[in-house]
Parts: C-alpha cells; sequence; structure tokens
C-alpha cells in the first residue's frame, strides 16, 4: 500500500521535512509498503475559495491508501496551511487510516488532537498512537530534529495500527 507523509507546515525555515524524513527512514523498514513524502508547499493550494484550485492535490490525496499527518502546534492548533489542505480535498480523503505525529514544547498534542477532530469529519480514521516530540528535548537548538531512539517504539506501534487499519479500509473503498 502507498502512504503520504504529509508535510503540516509550509513557513520559511520550518523543520516539518526532518520530522518527516525521519518517519519515512522509521517507516522505510515496514516490508511491502511506499511512505512518501508529501509537501503542502509544493501545491501552491489558495485558501479555499480564493483562487484556482489545485487538481494535483486531490489526486495526490485520492491515489494514497492512508496518510501520516506531520503536525506541529502553532499557537495551541494545527498550522492554517494544514487546516486548508484539509479542506481543499473532499471525497478523495474518505474511509482512509491515518497517524499523527505531532511536535511542540508540549508534544505539540493540542494541534494533534485537533487534526483529529478535523480528520473524522472526513471519514478519516486516527490512530490511537500518536508519537509526540518535544522542542526542549528532540531537538537541538529548536532547529535540529534529534529524536531520543525510545521514541522509535511509538513511531513502530503508530505505523502497525495505520498498516492495519488502511488493509480493512481498503476492503470498503
Ligand atoms: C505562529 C507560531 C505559533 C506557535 N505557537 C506555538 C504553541 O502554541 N505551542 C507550541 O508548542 N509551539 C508553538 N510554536 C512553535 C512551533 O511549534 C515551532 O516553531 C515548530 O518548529 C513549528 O513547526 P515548523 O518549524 O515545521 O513550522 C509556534 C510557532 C509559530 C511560528
Amino acid at each position: 500500500m502507498k502512504f503520504g507523509i504529509i508535510l503540516g507546515s509550509t513557513r520559511e525555515g520550518r523543520v516539518s521535512p526532518q520530522v518527516g524524513e525521519y518517519i519515512q527512514k522509521v517507516a522505510s523498514k515496514q516490508a511491502g509498503h511506499e511512505f512518501e513524502i508529501v509537501d503542502i508547499a509544493d501545491y501552491n493550494l489558495p485558501f479555499l475559495g480564493t483562487g484556482e484550485a489545485n487538481p494535483a492535490w486531490n489526486a495526490k490525496i485520492n491515489e494514497l491508501d492512508g496518510y501520516i499527518f506531520i503536525v506541529q502546534e502553532y499557537n495551541h492548533g494545527m498550522s492554517a496551511a494544514l487546516k486548508n489542505a484539509l479542506d481543499s480535498a473532499r471525497d478523495e480523503w474518505f474511509n482512509k487510516a491515518a497517524g499523527i505525529v505531532s511536535y511542540g514544547s508540549g508534544g505539540g498534542i493540542r494541534a494533534a488532537e485537533q487534526v483529529r477532530l478535523v480528520l473524522a469529519e472526513q471519514y478519516v480514521a486516527g490512530v490511537r498512537t500518536n508519537p509526540a516530540f518535544n522542542l526542549f528535548t528532540d531537538f537541538e537548538n529548536f532547529s535540529t530534529f534529534k529524536p531520543g531512539d525510545h521514541m522509535e517504539a511509538g513511531v513502530n506501534d503508530m505505523l502497525n495500527e495505520l498498516i492495519n487499519w488502511s488493509v480493512a479500509f481498503k476492503a470498503i473503498r
């Protein structure tokens, strides 16, 4: 199956690519599945309803069997870029599973929980395990991602839950 690792931030100087690449590296040990980084910034999505939609975004969301959202906390919520990207597709998301990986000064869990609520409206089931990285301990100078080795077990739990649910969801799509 094919999974998208969706980078939630588009900010200049963002750290999300480092987090996405780490998740992709751990996921590459899952035999038989593909994990592709999907960068919202590549799609130049207009704010919904303010310009020409980008059909390439909808096609990408449609072709994926499941998602891993890389979620960063901005003002106790998800980034506007991620909310807009979620709103910019509809039935392309339906009946799939997702894992959420978050980061922030408190692990980004407030933003992660928001994403979970929004996903429910899009018929996307968020798996239980949410690896949550701390800006103070899993990053150097808040900018270089250096996750502790102990975090890998949680990432693998999330991946196994995601793959199991994605197999099940494929049967009903
Ligand atoms: C506008 C803004 C608001 C932020 N608010 C929070 C916050 O409420 N809680 C938190 O833990 N971190 C907050 N941060 C810190 C971000 O989580 C941190 O900068 C992180 O690196 C952002 O992800 P990115 O680098 O991939 O964009 C905020 C950062 C920005 C730019």
